[in-house]
C-alpha cells in the first residue's frame, strides 16, 4: 500500500516500525508545531501569508429553477502546502469546492467514487436530507462505483453545513487526507447586509513528514484523535486579508480538523455571533473568544475597528489529554486581517433581530447516553471492533482502547434506540470519561437544554439550532431534538478516530 511506503517523522524512519516506536518519535516532533521547526530541514516549510483565497464553487449544471445539480468525484489529487513539495491528498473534484444552494432548491448530486481500493460514501453533516441519501456507513460507494444522492432542502434550512466521508472504519482516515467540503444554504431572504460579503473560513488540520507526505495515525492519534502540525484555513496557513477601517465582515467558520479543538479569539476586532451549526440564532451576541470543537460551525460578524493587523489566534484549551505529548494549542496564528488607517465608507446596521426559533416544546421520551473509555491493556480481538474491515488503516493492536456509548461499541447491524419521526425526545449525554467528546447526530437539528457538571447548572444564554455539542469530561448535555424523517440515523463523537474506535451508535427513525 502506498500509505505503508512513505518515510516519516525526523530520522527518516520507515513507517513499519511498531506503534510505540512510531509514537514516540511522532511525540517528539509534536511540541514543535505552529511556526516553529522541530530541527532545521526537517519538516517542510509551509507557504505563509499568502492572500487568502475563497474556494471554487461547485458550478449548477442545471437550466431548471429551483434544481441544483452537479457532480462530484473523491479522488487522489495533490496539494502544494510547501514550496517543493506535492502532498498526495483525497478531494472531492480536485479542488473540495464549495456548494451552494437555497431552501426550497432540489439537490441532485451524481456522485463518482475514485479512491483506489477504499469505500466511501458522502454524508451531508447537519442536513435535514432522507436518511437513504444521507451517506451512512451502511451504504458504501464502491471503488470506483457512482451514485446519486437527491434530497430537497426545506423552508427555513439555510445554514453553514459541510459535507465529507462517512464509510465504515475509514472515516477518520479519508477527511485527514482531505476530503470534506462546504455546504451552504442560502435562505430566501438573508437579514444580514449584503455590504458585510460572506466568508467562508474552512479550518483543517495538517500533519506533514518531511517528504511532504501525510504520516499516518499514532496510538497517540487514536486515543486523542489526530491532531496536525498546521492548522489550515481554506488550505492556508496563515493567510493575509486586507480589511478597512470600520468595515464589517460576515465569516462562516468551520471546524473540518479530525479532533481539534479551537479556542478562538480574533484580535483588535469586535466579535459577534450571528449563526450557529443549524443557521442563524435570534440576536446577535457579542463574544471575546469562542470555542469551536469538531464539526462544529459558527457565523460571526466581524467589525474592524482598529488599524493595523488584526490577527484570527488559538488560545489553550484543556480538552482531556491522555497521555504524552499534548500538544501545545496556544498562540497558533490562523488568519492575518490587515486593517487600514483610513476609515471604510459607511456600512447599515446588523439588525437587532435575526429570526425566530421556536423553542422545540416538552419531551415524550427521554433518552440516555453516557459515553465511556475503556484502555484496558487486554489486547483480545474485541478491541479492534468498528475497525475490522480497515485494521491496515490503523496501527496494529490498539492496546484495548475503547470508546463506547451506554457500555457498547459501534456495530453497523445493531440499532441502539428506535424512535419515532415528529417526536420530541429529551437526550441527555453523560460524559463520563476524562476527555471532552463532541456529540453528533445526524438527520436534525437540536437545541441545548443545559449543561450539568459538578452538580451545577448551566443553561445556554441564546437559543441556538445546533448538530454537534462538545460534552466535556465529567459533564452532562441535555438536548431536544426531533427528527421528522424517518430512518436510520447515526449518533457519535466527532472526533473521528473515537467514531472510528466505537464511539457511535444508530437511532432507527419509525415513520
Ligand atoms: Cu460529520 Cu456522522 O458526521
Ligand atoms: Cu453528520
Ligand atoms: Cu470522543
Amino acid at each position: 500500500m502506498h500509505r505503508r511506503t512513505f518515510l516519516a517523522g525526523l530520522a527518516g524512519l520507515a513507517v513499519a516500525e511498531p506503534a510505540a516506536a512510531k509514537m514516540k518519535h511522532d511525540m517528539s516532533g509534536m511540541s514543535g508545531h505552529g511556526n516553529t521547526i522541530p530541527l532545521a530541514g526537517t519538516n517542510p516549510v509551509l507557504l505563509e501569508g499568502k492572500p487568502l483565497t475563497a474556494l471554487p464553487r461547485l458550478a449548477n449544471q442545471s437550466a431548471v429553477p429551483s434544481l441544483f445539480k452537479a457532480e462530484l468525484a473523491a479522488e487522489p489529487g495533490f496539494m502544494r502546502f510547501a514550496e517543493g513539495f506535492d502532498t498526495p491528498v483525497l478531494l472531492y473534484n480536485g479542488t473540495n469546492p464549495v456548494i451552494e444552494a437555497r431552501e426550497g432548491d432540489k439537490v441532485e448530486i451524481s456522485f463518482k467514487n475514485g479512491i483506489p481500493g477504499e469505500p466511501t460514501t458522502i454524508h451531508w453533516h447537519g442536513m435535514p436530507v432522507p436518511a437513504d441519501q444521507d451517506g451512512n456507513p451502511g451504504d458504501p460507494v464502491a471503488p470506483g462505483g457512482e451514485r446519486i444522492y437527491a434530497f430537497d432542502l426545506p423552508e427555513s434550512s439555510a445554514a453553514s453545513y459541510w459535507f465529507h466521508p462517512h464509510p465504515h472504519g475509514l472515516t477518520a482516515e479519508q477527511v485527514y487526507r482531505g476530503l470534506a467540503g462546504v455546504f451552504i444554504v442560502k435562505p430566501k431572504d438573508d437579514p444580514i447586509p449584503p455590504e458585510y460579503g460572506d466568508t467562508i473560513l474552512m479550518l483543517t488540520d495538517l500533519r506533514i513528514a518531511a517528504d511532504g507526505t501525510m504520516p499516518e495515525s499514532t496510538m497517540a492519534d487514536l486515543m486523542n484523535g489526530r491532531i496536525g502540525d498546521h492548522v489550515l484555513v481554506n488550505g492556508q496557513k496563515n493567510p493575509a486579508m486586507a480589511a478597512a477601517l470600520g468595515e464589517k465582515r460576515r465569516f462562516r467558520l468551520y471546524n473540518a480538523t479530525n479532533a481539534r479543538f479551537l479556542r478562538l479569539r480574533f484580535e483588535n476586532v469586535s466579535m459577534t455571533v450571528i449563526g450557529t451549526d443549524g443557521g442563524l440564532i435570534e440576536a446577535p451576541v457579542a463574544v471575546d473568544e469562542l470555542l469551536l470543537t469538531p464539526a462544529e460551525r459558527v457565523e460571526l460578524i466581524v467589525s474592524f475597528d482598529k488599524p493595523g493587523a488584526a490577527k484570527l489566534t488559538t488560545l489553550d484549551y484543556e480538552r482531556g489529554w491522555m497521555g504524552p505529548g499534548k500538544p501545545d494549542e496556544a498562540g497558533m496564528v490562523l488568519l492575518t486581517a490587515n486593517v487600514s488607517e483610513e476609515a471604510a465608507a459607511a456600512m447599515p446596521p446588523l439588525p437587532a433581530k435575526l429570526r425566530a426559533i421556536e423553542p422545540l416544546g416538552s419531551p415524550v421520551v427521554t433518552r440516555r447516553f453516557v459515553l465511556t473509555e475503556s484502555m484496558s491493556g487486554d489486547n483480545d480481538g474485541t478491541s479492534m471492533q468498528g475497525m475490522d474491515h480497515s485494521g491496515m488503516n490503523m496501527p496494529s493492536g490498539s492496546m484495548g482502547m475503547k470508546f463506547l456509548i451506554n457500555g457498547a461499541s459501534f456495530e453497523m447491524n445493531r440499532i441502539d434506540e428506535v424512535s419515532k419521526a415528529g417526536q420530541v425526545e429529551l437526550w441527555e449525554i453523560v460524559n463520563d470519561a476524562d476527555m471532552d467528546h463532541p456529540f453528533h447526530v445526524h438527520g436534525t437539528q437540536f437545541q441545548i437544554v443545559e449543561h450539568e457538571k459538578d452538580g451545577k447548572v448551566t443553561a445556554p444564554s441564546y437559543r441556538a439550532w445546533k448538530d454537534t455539542v462538545n460534552v466535556v469530561g465529567g459533564e452532562t448535555v441535555r438536548i431536544l431534538l426531533r427528527q421528522d424523517l424517518p430512518g436510520p440515523r447515526m449518533y457519535h463523537c466527532h472526533i473521528l478516530e473515537h467514531e472510528q474506535l466505537g464511539m457511535m451508535g444508530i437511532v432507527d427513525v419509525k415513520a
